[in-house]
């Protein structure tokens, strides 16, 4: 059967930059350390008075679509996964598409459009609409452009400020494609929680702790569903793991936990045990909590074992690299894990065509997703293209009272009036408002 997934990637941060140590940390009388090294992020992103939802999806898009050499007639469905969305009913794809038709001669009218919601997982659930579109054969020889953007911010002094961000992710999907193909075994993990949830208001009301432990749970139910349908998790076979990454220290969690899982009755726990003994099996205990404390003490051991820390240090951490330099992009985070993966590849040569990544997307609310992705021949080619790094380093460094009427500027019941920091080039930007309320925008050369 014909390979499906995705054919080529573009990023997009918003252009200011909230340095967590520098600025955050003393304005909110904390230490620098609790952000770099306990949530393992450095700074976030955040938009500019000009940017938002849709022209960080219709700019990445349209990078991506000149870079592939793509119209308007080559797109076959357009779907924006978001949790910032503005409108309860017009999808931000009409939007994305009415942008990009005015840079086009041809326009969308033949492309379904929509917009998907389960929190952060969403986008990873749009790549799976559109290669079951593919595969169900309705493609007409089109591509699928799915778009996961989000402002991900919180309440002022919120536990949860410090993980914020904002950017896009656009991916083309598409039959024979040149970065991974998806693999038809996939896992899931779902249950109805309330852990992270936004009912009819911007900001998130978040038990933050709680949202740890269910992402724990749904991620471990997701794995062993995907083990089921036979999916082999051994981790020595994956170049890379992305993980959705609300912030780093969360993958760290989920990464430990997860390698023990894998390594149960394999040769690497055979490996281990001559130091740190076998598993602990709750066969072995009359006692529930005995066995969760020998649990416990053997995680922490395996965490220290140079088995553990090199796998660590060779697939999950390169994937990290962008996350800790702008925030939780929520639906984008897992996708911006898989092209810093990629990118750290790219820069020390390593030759990964052919090799696996497991991927672990989530969503509070809450799902996991895993399956697993085959790099193409071609990834180093499309991976070389992005410039997410020189989008990174060009961000404007705000003072404390610059972020303070940005937030303002991005807060949907606070009313300000500030000027630019950035000046926008060759770009879609924020236009006001139209007579229906609608949001409008307009390319500016
Ligand atoms: N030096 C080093 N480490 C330090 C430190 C210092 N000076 N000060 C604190 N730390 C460590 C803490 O020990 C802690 O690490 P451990 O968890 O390993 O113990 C870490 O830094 C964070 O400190 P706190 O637990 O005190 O931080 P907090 O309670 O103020 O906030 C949070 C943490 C609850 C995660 C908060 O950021 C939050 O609510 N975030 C939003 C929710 C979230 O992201 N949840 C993740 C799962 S849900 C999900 O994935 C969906 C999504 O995208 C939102």
């Amino acid at each position: 059967m014909t390979e499906v997934g995705i054919d080529g990637i573009e990023v997009r941060t918003g252009k200011l930059k909230l340095d967590l140590a520098e600025t955050f940390a003393p304005a909110q009388d904390e230490d620098p350390g609790k952000f770099t090294k306990g949530l393992g992020l450095y700074a976030s992103s955040l938009p500019d008075v000009y940017e938002d939802i849709v022209t960080m999806a219709a700019n990445a898009s349209h990078t991506l679509m000149e870079r592939k050499g793509l119209t308007p007639e080559d797109i076959g469905r357009i779907d924006v996964a978001t949790e910032s969305a503005f409108d309860h009913s017009k999808p931000v794809s009409t939007y994305v598409a009415g942008c990009l038709e005015q840079v086009y001669d041809e326009d969308f009218h033949h492309a379904n459009k929509g917009e998907r919601k389960f929190a952060c997982i969403s986008g990873t659930q749009a790549l799976d609409d559109a290669f079951n579109w593919i595969r169900a054969g309705r493609a007409r020889d089109r591509a699928a452009l799915v778009i996961a953007t989000d402002t991900a911010l919180y309440a002022r002094d919120d536990p949860g400020e410090s993980t914020q961000g904002a950017g896009a992710v656009a991916m083309l999907i598409d039959e024979n494609p040149d970065v991974v193909s998806f693999s038809v075994e996939q896992g899931y993990g779902s249950a109805d929680e309330t852990d992270f949830l936004k009912p009819n208001q911007q900001f998130p009301s978040v038990d933050g702790k709680r949202s740890m432990q269910v992402y724990l749970a749904r991620m471990r139910e997701a794995l062993e569903d995907f083990e089921a349908m036979g999916g082999n998790t051994h981790p020595e076979n994956f170049a890379f793991i992305p993980f959705h990454t609300p912030f780093p220290g969360m993958v760290e969690k989920a990464a430990v936990l997860g390698y023990r899982h894998c390594i149960r009755g394999t040769d690497i726990e055979e490996e281990v045990a001559e130091k740190i003994g076998r598993q602990p099996r709750p066969e072995a205990f009359d006692d529930e909590e005995e066995y969760l404390e020998a649990v416990k003490d053997y995680t922490e051991s395996l965490s220290e074992t140079t088995s553990y820390q090199e796998w660590y240090q060779r697939t999950v951490e390169p994937t990290l690299d962008i996350s800790r330099e702008v925030g939780n992009w929520y639906t984008g985070s897992v996708h911006i894990a898989r092209v810093a993966g990629l990118k750290r590849a790219l820069d020390e040569g390593w030759e990964i065509a052919g090799d696996q990544m497991l991927v672990g997307s989530y969503g509070s609310g809450a799902q996991a997703e895993i399956h697993a992705e085959t790099l193409q021949s071609n990834w180093a080619e499309e991976i070389e293209q992005l410039t997410i790094t020189e989008q990174i380093e060009n961000r404007y460094d705000l003072s404390f009272d610059e972020y303070e009427e940005i937030h303002d500027v991005h807060n949907h019941d606070a009313e300000t009036d500030i000027e630019p920091r950035t000046t926008p080039d060759a770009e879609f930007v924020f236009d006001g408002w139209g007579r229906m309320g609608e949001r409008k925008y307009t390319y500016v050369e």
